[in-house]
């Protein structure tokens, strides 16, 4: 099995990651977040809410609709330009994105003959209301970005926010992809992390470096070696249409180099277009802010991060599966586990649960050998087990075993919550 593999398998064994609508035979390229997947995704969602909106005096949340006016996307640009170029076979119907086939006419599936690649829009479409009219066409929106653009002069307004600040929102976006794949890499529903950084625009290259720099401490943050990210400016003639310049932070990921964030300039293109404007407090001279915009990907990210925490180590001949996730990221912090299923083990391991519950997501398991659980624990990054023993209900104390090391330290009972916040 290679990587990617492995890790697919891993997070359906384990409850990460589940494919989308199997019992109705599954929905090609849908995936479903399980339990311990949902908890992993969270832990950067709102590590990053924490990071780049609540610990900043310079940036604010919105969360605005997933399904807003078409004027929107036609002031946006994406109804006329948001499209990835399409062909089709022939012979076996497969359909291909033309940009990324080596031989344009030859299908590389089964050698049949492709048709000339057209435009295909890769926006949802919908209908507002019980008719399906053409009034009444609406669409998911493929970005986040655009929510915070069309809330500008609401957002200055309310909060008298002054140049430079930021707009931030997490939440989902749609695209109908011609080519998804590789897992949760490329779906049709994501999430994105985005904010629209609206600065004066002399001020775009010195901020442009600014953001680069808080972007790759976040990759370090999530544990990712900066030799596994690659930062590519993107060629004049390959930006989106609104972007002046962009880099793409790339990731190798087991299936290539790829992209896992963005950061781009897209000058004052967005606000322009949808009339929105600022007026200078000490000037009073009105004018259209330029703006910088870091995107992150969740999906991406939980990828990456599974990808570069997944290790194998052979510990007295077998194979022991690690997820180092950092202690933060860990879906479950704590779990505990005691050696019988019998009281009076299981009625005090019960007792710590139940007061451990409130303060650290953790888990309570008494089936299987101690070894099994071990492993288990192991293979979703719980950073600590915690074993209730024959000794404990006489002393009053518990062994804590870490991950990374595999030690174990006898702690007392009434000592734990203590212990785990100073050491998580
Ligand atoms: N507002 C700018 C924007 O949307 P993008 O590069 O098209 O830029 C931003 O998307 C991020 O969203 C990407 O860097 C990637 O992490 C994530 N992303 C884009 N398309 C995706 C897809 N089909 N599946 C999963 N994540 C995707």
């Amino acid at each position: 099995m290679d990587l990617m593999e492995k890790i697919v398998s891993l997070s359906k064994r384990r409850g990460f990651i589940f494919p989308g609508s199997e019992i109705y035979g599954g929905l090609a390229n849908s995936w479903d977040f399980g339990p311990l997947g949902v908890e992993l995704k969270n832990n950067i969602k709102k590590e990053w809410w924490k990071r780049f909106v609540q610990s900043r005096e310079d940036i604010v949340g919105i969360e605005t609709a997933l399904i807003m006016n078409p004027k929107v996307w036609e002031a946006s640009g994406h109804l006329k330009t948001f499209s990835d170029p399409l062909a089709d076979c022939k012979e076996c119907r497969e359909r291909f994105r033309a940009d990324q086939l080596k031989n344009k006419k030859k299908c590389p599936s089964c050698g049949g003959q492709l048709t000339a690649a057209r435009q295909f829009n890769l926006m949802f479409k919908t209908f507002i209301g019980p008719s399906e009219e053409s009034a009444n066409v609406a669409y998911f929106r493929p970005e986040t970005a655009q929510g915070m653009f069309v809330n500008f002069e609401q957002v200055v307004n309310s909060t008298r926010k002054r140049l430079p600040f930021g707009i931030a929102q997490v939440g989902k976006a749609f695209r109908n992809e011609i080519t998804p794949g590789n897992f949760i890499f490329r779906t049709r529903e994501f999430e994105q992390m985005e904010i629209e950084y609206f600065i004066k625009k002399e001020d775009w290259e010195k901020q442009f470096e600014k953001w680069l720099k808080e972007m790759k401490q976040w990759i370090k943050h999530l544990g990712i070696a900066t030799k596994n990210v690659e930062v590519i400016d993107i060629p004049k003639k390959e930006l989106a249409h609104y972007s002046k310049r962009t880099v793409d932070i790339f990731y190798k990921f087991p299936f290539g180099h790829e992209e896992l964030y963005g950061l781009a300039y897209r000058s004052d293109f967005d606000l322009k277009n949808h009339n929105q404007s600022y007026q200078d407090p000490q000037t009073g001279k009105q004018f259209v802010p330029h703006v910088i915009e870091p995107t992150w990907g969740v999906e991406r990210t939980v990828l990456a991060v599974m990808v570069e925490s997944y290790k194998e180590e052979k510990v007295k001949g077998e194979t022991r599966v690690v997820m180092n996730f950092p202690n933060w990221l860990a879906p479950y912090k704590v779990a505990i586990l005691p050696l019988s299923k019998k009281a009076p083990l299981t009625k005090l391991a019960k007792g710590i649960y139940k007061d451990l519950l409130p303060h650290f997501v953790c888990e309570y398991d008494e089936t299987q050998s101690i070894g099994k659980r071990y492993r288990r624990q192991d293979e979703i990054g719980t950073p600590f087990c915690i074993t209730v023993d024959f000794d404990s209900p006489k002393k009053k104390d518990v062994t804590v075993r870490d991950r990374r090391t595999m030690k174990q330290k006898r702690v007392k009972i009434n000592k734990l919550q203590q212990y785990l916040n100073e050491t998580l």
